[in-house]
């Protein structure tokens, strides 16, 4: 089939690339002509799993190309899929401006019936929006069909979420448009993946469900590992136990410092939004968001008791992307604790195997970049791990505790929980992670 996908960023690019492996001819459009070029040599601007030889391989064997308008090749495919950003407005409402521009652009190129896909969040009602833009701007009387598709692909396995995923979500009110999806995703039909076949206002919805049920998972354990380091128990105990429970399930609970990235921060609040324009409140989201901010907040203040005061303290902080396996900064707690450090007049030494360059470029010369983490945690006076990748569990915390600033009893504070605190206290820590309240070796640990 030839298809098109508008918008080459995390979710579009994925998409283009995996559609071309499926064996389809795709273009992808892409309004940044440095994002262009680079492209089309196969360079990617961010990192993703087994992303850069899909893009390759696609523009080797002619599968996939790369341009950055709109023209009538472009909307002279059997597919458009819409994958352009719809970030939050300040009101927390999506922003639908990007996904309306192109529904116009692409609207006087079309000729022959044309299914128009949005794979970007966008809020219930948005199909039927973009349904009148297009008709508004036809060159003629040309059918076509807007779908809602829903992507719900993890940043950094997007790859192998698109190959391989818990289901797909097709809303339209289409037998045409539902018989063009087949096509489109005969792949995975053939392989047995589970099809929602729906309305575009159920698939709208059931992204932002989703994505707030997750969110609210990881709020929900946070809260419990709070009343777990108040009423002496260890979280990792807890959720272990609650998660064997099969309705319950064991993902997403893992207690941190709070969720981030391009996705929960972003659709829980438009959910919130959504519900208040329609006269309804989703008050266990809204209380989701707030506990999220608290549990930023809580951090820092562990950060500070650890410390003994903020002020003139040098703290190193490991990991700044919002989660392991990405260079993705976007709403990530490390940000938020680092400027509320920097807010209470700390100083900070910073380390993460990926996003130090994107660290720079939003800190700039206010934090100390390393690219060792052992140079992080040269005389500072607390250790705080922000972000669990894996080679923060590898360090060598004899190495580490000598390289610190605090004599004998340095400060580890564990905000992912990688390490077992005995395994910590062993070196001669005190120790501290998020809801670890279970004090089975009192000496050296940290006040909860
Ligand atoms: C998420 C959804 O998983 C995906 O389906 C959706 O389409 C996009 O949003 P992503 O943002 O890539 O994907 O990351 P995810 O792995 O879900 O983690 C999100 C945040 O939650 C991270 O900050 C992570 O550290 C945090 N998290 C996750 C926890 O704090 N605890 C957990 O148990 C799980």
């Amino acid at each position: 089939m030839k298809i098109t996908v508008i918008g080459c960023g995390y979710v579009g690019l994925v998409t283009a690339a995996c559609l071309a492996g499926f064996g389809h001819t795709v273009t992808g459009v892409e309004k940044d002509p440095a994002k262009v070029s680079a492209l089309k040599e196969g360079l990617i601007p961010f990192y993703e799993e087994d992303l850069a030889p899909l893009v390759t391989g696609g523009l080797q064997k002619k599968r996939l190309f790369i341009q950055e308008k709109i023209d009538e090749n472009t909307a002279g495919a059997e597919v458009i899929f819409i994958a352009v950003g719809t970030p939050s407005l300040r009101n927390g409402a999506a922003d639908l401006s990007q996904v309306f521009k192109v529904a116009e652009e692409i609207a006087p190129y079309l000729k022959n019936y044309t299914v128009i896909v949005n794979k970007s969040t966008v809020p219930v009602g948005t199909a039927k929006q973009v349904r009148e833009i297009i008709k508004r701007n036809l060159a003629g009387e040309i059918p076509f069909d807007v779908v809602s598709n829903p992507e719900f692909l993890r940043e950094g396995k997007a790859v192998s979420d698109f190959f391989r995923p818990d289901r797909v979500i097709v809303g339209t009110n289409s037998s045409r448009a539902e018989q063009v999806m087949k096509k489109v995703y005969a792949r995975l039909l053939a392989d047995g993946t589970p099809f929602i076949w729906t309305n575009p206002e159920a698939a709208e919805l059931i992204k932002y469900a989703a994505n707030a049920f997750l969110a609210t998972k990881i709020s929900f354990i946070n809260e419990i590992a709070n009343l777990c380091e108040a009423a002496g128990v260890d979280i990792d105990t807890v959720a272990r136990g609650m998660g064997l429970d099969k309705r319950i399930g064991g993902e997403f609970l893992r207690a941190g410092p709070g969720y981030g990235g391009s996705c929960f921060p972003k659709d829980t609040r438009a959910l919130t939004h959504i519900a208040r324009s329609c006269g309804q409140r989703v008050l266990i989201v809204e209380t989701v968001i707030k506990i999220n901010e608290q549990q930023k907040a809580r951090m820092v203040r562990k950060i500070r008791e650890a410390a003994g005061g903020l002020k003139g303290k040098t703290i190193a902080l490991l990991g700044m992307a919002f989660k392991p396996g990405v260079d993705d900064l976007r709403e990530s707690p490390a940000v938020d604790i680092a400027n509320r450090l920097l807010a209470a007049g700390a100083r900070l030494q910073v380390h993460d195997p990926m996003a130090l360059e994107r660290v720079k470029e939003v800190f700039g010369a206010r934090i100390n970049c390393c690219q060792d983490p052992y140079d992080a945690v040269t005389g500072a006076d607390v250790l705080v791990i922000v972000t669990d990748w894996p080679e923060y569990k590898e360090l060598d915390l004899a190495a580490v505790k000598k390289l610190m600033n605090t004599g004998d009893t340095p400060a580890l504070l564990d905000l992912r929980n990688i390490f077992t605190p005995q395994e910590v206290r062993r070196y001669g820590f005190r120790y501290q992670g998020v809801g670890r309240g279970w004090k089975g070796d009192p000496e050296n640990d940290l006040q909860n």
